[in-house]
């Protein structure tokens, strides 16, 4: 293995060489210093397969790519809840990269799902910060344990299509930190992806590309990070501004425009050399990391088949069950709908893979059952066929049940341009409903990157989602709807009844200059929860072929203070006649009262594979982060102290097991008494109390009247109302001076010194 020095490599290159290793070559590869063998890399997008183009590149999944193998999308895979899978997938991943010479792929993408308009959503993973962080972490180490580099994106609050190029995110503190950037945060921290690309869109005023507090304070100070930052496809705003915040790479190529800039930035003195030398440093530790650990590996395209079939078992969701799944082999079943023999299992736009080969569900059936098909509606546009669906009631009616194989098609949800709304076509919902008129037993498969109203969900007897599947899709479906793999996906995100529910309904996606993200912390669950709002269908649902029975909750202590970590202990069985995977969903409900939370977060889960009758111990810890919020006074996690419930829920609204826990804070929130300070604030500290509520006696003893007045205004009443009043305000009231309210203010600020 060589040893390399790299920083001793920068100081033999020259300004111009330096500059230029900061900007692509083209548009999928760093440029090479001939001079000194510095070779060029190429990278290549992800995420959920590899996008390998030849010279006539685009970032749009306009030109085609190498033959390749489509893995499930994000949407789906999260719903897996499975760490294990997902790493055992990106290493699949990185050993295809090492087969093609990709040194780095580009993903996994974790932006929070905020709306279910967001084209993208099909690529994001989940709603739940702590979800898309876990799922993130594992592809992550999957991809990288080959020696391949992983560029986590888009950081950060890029969580729209439309004006993703300039729009700012106008969010606070504390939901950029709880929801936004703690879906990077654990990645970033524990699977040290090589590189982080970030994103086109401005946070808050200042593009992310060239935003000193997001690529130098958070994601390198606070978080430790060592790879480089490159930028999304086109991102860079300003590129000297760029380099300064802490953006190493910038892609495409541009055109040595930008590398020029630099080497002027130097020579004016507006840029330091050493922050050059050190963004070089960075970029070469990542070349030479893949470069040193170059294997010679084999892109086996069917043995990846065969696993992105097992993916998108594991991770497809079944909502709906009525006694009707799993079917038999004997039973006449009526295939309908265009999905079923030209699946969409993929996205569009930089993430679309060439498929060497695609699974639809009609062959794969046609291998086990006899099955009949109708086509039933067309994708080119939005209108019944009258042809094409009476011959789907026809074979419905034929049949003894009828699968309808639906869900969206790419000109409703792409990269580039979000939904205008959350229905699929309504030449489909036609179809279901003309179907389940003549076929009691009708069961829908849907495919689609985001939710979808589903109005027909009262009529029909089942529902599977595979959202976007990849190309083993129908061996996957098939596979499911006929037993041979039990469903345990769980949804990674809500299924609302109706768009205008969403939080976000109401400043999505804004006014193209800027988006607010009023709801702040409220989004996907944590807001329908709070609402208690019905939904079609919560966070963390799904059904199985079998039952299992949560039981003997227990926690390791009933104290603890903020700094412990707390061990939980529950079992699981499985209680009916199949095999199958338990999804063990942990949540935490913070009852302190100290500010306005989530009714409960996730915090930990388990997938648990378990046989007929089989009952495992299932342990989880929980650490500080699991009990704090984001406190912006302190900026910091803060954990108040109080009691909280530890949960299991079989999803986030329904609750199986609880235990309380009492945790002690350690942290100690500075206070400073002012003339504005509230009664209620000097009441609630241990050292202003006592003196505060000797003068409150006596201001009680002043205007305390008798008689009917002290009826209408009772002591607790009056202790209520003076609970928001401010030190300042004792001068109107109890004819004090203001010279005596400073007094006091000094007095009380002594008194927090002792
Ligand atoms: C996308 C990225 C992608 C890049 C390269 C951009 O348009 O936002 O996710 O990796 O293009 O194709």
């Amino acid at each position: 293995m060589i040893k390399r020095d790299n920083k001793a490599l920068v100081k033999e290159m020259t300004l111009e060489e330096k500059a230029s290793l900061c900007s692509g070559a083209d548009f999928w590869h760093t440029k090479a210093v001939e001079r000194l063998q510095i070779p060029a890399v190429m990278v290549s997008d992800g995420p959920h397969g590899l996008r390998k183009q030849d010279d006539k590149g685009d970032h749009l999944g306009i030109n085609d790519s190498i033959k390749a193998v489509c893995f499930p999308t994000a949407c789906a895979t999260a719903c897996s809840f499975d760490r294990e899978l997902l790493t055992e997938m990106g290493a699949a991943i990185g050993e295809e990269c090492q087969a093609e010479d990709v040194s780095v792929i580009l993903g996994p993408a974790v932006n929070i799902k905020r709306s279910p308009l967001c084209g993208r959503n099909f690529e994001y993973f989940s709603e739940d910060p702590y979800l898309a962080g876990q799922i993130a972490k594992a592809h992550i180490q999957g991809v990288q344990s080959r020696h391949v580099g992983t560029s986590i994106k888009h950081f950060a609050a890029n969580n729209q299509e439309y004006r993703r190029m300039s729009c700012s995110s106008e969010i606070s503190q504390q939901a950029l930190r709880e929801i936004y950037l703690a879906a990077f945060e654990t990645p970033v921290k524990e699977a040290k992806p090589k590189t982080v690309m970030c994103s086109y869109n401005q946070i808050n005023g200042v593009f992310a590309s060239e935003d000193p507090w997001l690529l130098d304070e958070v994601l390198r100070k606070e978080w430790g990070y060592e790879g480089y930052v490159m930028s999304d496809w086109g991102a860079v705003n300003d590129r000297v501004n760029g380099i300064k915040a802490g953006l190493e790479l910038e892609m495409p190529s541009s055109g040595g425009q930008n590398d020029e800039k630099i080497v002027q930035a130097v020579k004016d003195g507006v840029l330091k050399e050493e922050v050059l030398d050190e963004a070089v440093c960075r970029i070469l530790n990542v070349i030479y990391d893949y470069v040193d650990h170059k294997e010679d590996a084999v892109f086996d395209m069917e043995r990846d088949h065969k696993l992105s079939a097992k993916v998108e078992e594991e991770s497809a969701v079944l909502l709906k069950n009525d006694e009707i799944l799993p079917l038999k082999k004997e039973t006449k079943a009526a295939f309908i709908g265009l999905f079923a023999k030209k699946p969409r299992f993929q996205g569009g736009g930089s993430s679309h893979i060439n498929s060497f080969k695609i699974a639809d569900a009609l062959s794969e059936g046609e291998k086990i059952a006899s099955i009949t098909y109708a086509q039933g509606y067309d994708i080119k546009e939005d209108v019944v066929d009258e042809k094409l669906e009476a011959e789907a009631v026809e074979a419905a009616k034929a049949a003894e049940v009828a699968v309808l194989f639906v869900g969206l098609p790419d000109l409703f949800e792409s990269e580039g341009y979000d939904r205008s709304h959350m229905r699929m076509p309504q030449c489909q919902n036609h179809l279901i409903e003309a179907v389940c008129k003549v076929q009691p037993n009708t069961i829908v498969v849907l495919h689609n990157g985001s939710p979808v109203e589903m109005p027909w969900a009262g009529d029909v007897k089942g529902i599977l989602e595979m959202y976007l599947g990849g190309q083993a899709v129908g061996e996957a479906a098939v596979n499911l709807l006929y037993g041979k793999a039990n469903p345990s996906g769980h949804l990674a995100e809500t299924i609302p009844f109706h768009l205008e529910d969403n939080p976000s309904y109401l400043n999505f996606p804004g006014d193209g200059k800027t988006v607010k993200y009023q709801e702040g912390i409220f989004v996907g669950y944590r807001y329908y929860g709070k609402k208690n709002m019905p939904v079609r269908y919560p966070f963390g649902y799904g059904l199985s072929y079998t039952t299992y029975a949560y039981s003997n909750l227990k926690l390791d202590k009933t104290r603890m203070k903020d700094t412990d970590t707390l061990t939980v202990t529950v079992d699981v069985e499985n209680t009916g006649a199949m095999a199958g995977k338990a999804v063990v969903q942990l949540y935490v409900s913070d009852q302190t009262g100290y500010s306005n939370r989530p009714v409960r977060e996730l915090k930990n889960f388990e997938k648990v594979a378990l046989q007929p009758g089989e009952k495992k111990t299932v342990t989880m810890t929980l650490n500080k982060r699991s009990f704090a919020g984001y406190l912006e006074e302190i900026s910091d996690w803060y954990v108040p102290s109080g009691s909280f419930a530890v949960q299991i829920a079989a999803h986030a609204n329904e609750v199986l097991l609880e235990e309380k826990i009492v945790l002690e804070s350690t942290t100690e929130i500075p206070f400073t008494v002012h003339r504005n300070t509230t009664i209620g604030e000097l009441l609630r500290n241990p050292k202003t109390a006592p003196a505060v509520k000797e003068q409150m006696q006596k201001t009680m003893e002043v205007i305390g009247g008798e008689g009917a007045s002290n009826e209408a205004i009772t002591e607790e009443m009056n202790l209520q109302m003076m609970d928001s009043m401010p030190l300042r305000a004792m001068r109107s009231f109890n004819g004090i001076t203001n010279e005596q309210v400073d007094e006091m203010v000094a007095g009380l600020n002594q008194m927090l010194q002792s």
